[in-house]
């Protein structure tokens, strides 16, 4: 809470802060009403570029565009008031060069309001988060399992097992010297992730990762148990509301069906009802 009462809105110094304390709450949200929702208990909203596949059933999440992330974003900055906002760079706008991910990134915080950018990639694209860090855009890096690189990485496997170990290692170390705030750890062995966590010196947010990172992402829909039938290992369901709206949808149907909805008190008469 600031002097004037107001909540204070977190920012990525704020962030980078909390590495080693209390852990980083985050989920994603794509609209008002889930912004709404999540916003009094997470530092972090994830405007990310999953909404391709959970809200716009795509394969994958290489065909959203920067104009879907700048819709999601703004319905979601309407949501919020405190926890900070993170914006997922689309495949395609940042990986050119640096001047290209600067624009993009730059129409992305100004159209929307977010207070930073994500974008995927480690040692490659260490030059990039440099270059916008040192302009005025904090970036948030993500590595392991860099969903926009599925065809590369042959499918969405755990990153890291073996010798590949060093090749995240590397990749964390180039992020956080590069100038990210925080780092994602997707699908990183549990050890190798807790290992990270203690050498780098910005905070890490694990999804399929550790407990010991400094926070933790999900997304959603999926926490919530939206889809019925999609149910990763690094999935905890906290709800069934895929299982809850099935029922309700099934219950509307007979009622319709059977004439039982409306009943009396959800039609109107000719005359108002007296006070
Ligand atoms: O797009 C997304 O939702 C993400 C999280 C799963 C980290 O990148």
């Amino acid at each position: 809470m600031s002097a004037t009462g107001q909540v204070k809105r977190l920012m990525p110094p704020d962030i980078r802060a909390r590495k080693g304390e209390t852990p980083l709450v985050v989920l994603t949200a794509y609209t008002t009403p889930v912004a709404r929702l999540v916003d009094p208990h997470c530092d972090i909203v994830l405007v990310g570029d999953s909404v391709g596949m959970v809200v716009h059933g795509l394969p994958s999440t290489l065909g959203v565009t920067m104009e879907m992330m700048i819709l999601h974003g703004q319905a979601v900055a309407r949501g919020l008031t405190r926890a900070m906002m993170v914006i997922d760079m689309p495949f395609g706008s940042y990986e050119e060069s640096p001047e290209q991910a600067f624009r993009n990134a730059a129409r992305l915080m100004t159209e929307t309001g977010a207070a930073s950018v994500k974008l995927e990639g480690g040692v490659h694209m260490a030059p990039t988060i440099a270059y916008l860090t040192q302009r005025g855009i904090p970036v948030m890096a993500h590595i392991g399992l860099t969903p926009q690189a599925v065809n590369t990485l042959g499918g969405y496997r755990v990153q890291g097992r073996g010798k590949d170990a060093d090749r995240i290692r590397h990749d964390a170390k180039a992020v956080a010297g590069a100038g990210a705030y925080s780092v994602v750890l997707e699908k990183v062995p549990d050890g190798l992730a807790a290992e990270i966590t203690r050498k780098v010196d910005i905070p890490t947010v694990g999804i399929g990762a550790s407990a010991q990172c400094d926070g933790q992402v999900l997304v959603v829909d999926d926490m919530l148990g939206l889809f019925t039938s999609f149910r990763p290992k690094f999935v905890k369901r906290y709800a069934e509301l895929g299982i809850a709206a099935d029922e309700a949808i099934a219950a509307y149907a007979a009622e319709v069906r059977a004439r039982s909805f409306p009943a009396p008190e959800h039609v109107f008469g000719e005359e108002p009802a007296k006070p």
